[in-house]
């Protein structure tokens, strides 16, 4: 099959198109036939690896040591990127259940990628579900990551009907995510984000928006009950007074400083930092398909590739041009 892989760590360039061995399903498994994988934060930092500093890695440096073993510290241990993906399942293992050839899935690899090729395998009990009907392959390619990944941590924020929620970092991939899930909970959403995606934010439904070029958020008299930070671009002591008094203040992205100020805030006052890694439910999936299906959360896809220019589909990524998804299509004209 062909697939995109890299050898080295660096620029879009290290993307090359290879034929490599279509993959069996084992017993437990599902073959799918990948028609369109986004292209995520995840994909951008693992294809750069060596050359991200510690500055850089918005998590607690061990977490990085661990990713280095992971990701590999002068070449590449994972060949195919790709963490989410949309496709139609080709055949499947004896014992599953779930699904059977011909159904049209998508579905979220997490760090163990493997998307950005014809084909790949995974065991019917991972993040999986049917697509929904109403959306192309590109659009419900975007889904996975971003559903599984807000809804675990929004699920941390207490978030309530009435609520007011400020999400900083809201035009990303768990950004755009949270916006929606957080209006579906009935909470009045602040998003912010970068000059050229205001609209598109508009577009995700949230209520209030806010460019962090024009505007500090923790400087403009708001106040939150919820504060959710994605890439940890702000910090609690700035935030602090844009908290109410039971006010959270939950980072996707932190660092020991911020681990620390949740031990603290745990035991005194009634403002609380919470940091917190998301966990991997197929089930959050299916709640995110059951809210497309019924209106209330949309994927918006920015451009398409072809696989063979992956490399191409990087750097528009990184060009902070975008709005929306950028996705790379495999092996079908059509994307419906
Ligand atoms: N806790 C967990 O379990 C977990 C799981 C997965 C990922 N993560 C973390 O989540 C982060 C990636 O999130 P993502 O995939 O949503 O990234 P993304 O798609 O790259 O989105 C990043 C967002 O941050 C915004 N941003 C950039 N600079 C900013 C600034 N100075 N102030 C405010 N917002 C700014 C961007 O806005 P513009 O593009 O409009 O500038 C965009 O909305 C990583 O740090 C990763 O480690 C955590």
């Amino acid at each position: 099959m062909r697939a995109i892989v890299y050898t080295e760590f660096g620029p879009p360039d290290v993307l090359q198109i290879k034929e490599v061995q279509k993959p069996a399903p084992k017993d437990n498994e599902v073959l799918i036939r990948v028609y369109a994988t986004p292209v995520s934060y995840g994909d951008l930092t693992a294809r750069n690896f060596k050359n991200i500093s510690s500055r850089e890695f918005n998590m607690p440096l061990p977490l990085l040591l661990a990713m280095r073993m992971y990701f590999g510290f002068n070449k590449p241990r994972i060949s195919i990127l790709g963490s989410e993906f949309a496709g139609e399942v080709e055949s499947a293992g004896k014992d599953v259940k779930l699904f059977k050839a011909g159904d049209q899935v998508m579905g979220y690899l997490g760090q163990r990628m493997g998307a950005y090729a014809e084909y790949l395998c995974m065991p019917e009990s991972g993040s999986l579900a049917i697509k929904p009907a109403i959306m192309t392959y590109a659009e419900a390619a975007a889904v996975p990551y971003g559903a599984i990944i807000a809804t675990s941590l929004l699920g941390k924020g207490n978030l309530q009907r009435g609520h007011k929620v400020l999400i900083n970092g809201a035009s990303g991939g768990i950004g755009s995510a949270a916006v929606q899930i957080a209006r579906y909970y009935g909470a009045e959403v602040t998003g912010v984000c970068g000059t050229p995606r205001l609209e598109y934010l508009k577009s995700l439904g949230a209520d209030r928006v806010i460019d962090y070029t024009e505007e500090d958020f923790a400087q403009n008299g708001e106040t939150y009950d919820l504060i959710f930070d994605i890439l940890g671009r702000s910090s609690y002591s700035r935030c602090k007074n844009s908290l109410k008094p039971k006010g959270i203040y939950l980072l996707a992205s932190f660092k020991m400083k911020a681990l620390l100020q949740m031990l603290w805030t745990g035991m005194v006052g009634s403002k609380k930092v919470i940091c917190v890694l998301s966990s991997e439910k197929s089930e959050d999936l299916v709640f995110v398909k059951e809210l497309i299906e019924a209106g209330k959360y949309k994927s918006v896809v920015d451009r398409c590739y072809p696989l063979e220019q992956a490399a191409e589909a990087h750097r528009y990524a990184e060009s902070g041009l975008k709005r929306g998804q950028v996705v790379i299509t495999v092996g079908k004209d059509n994307q419906d």
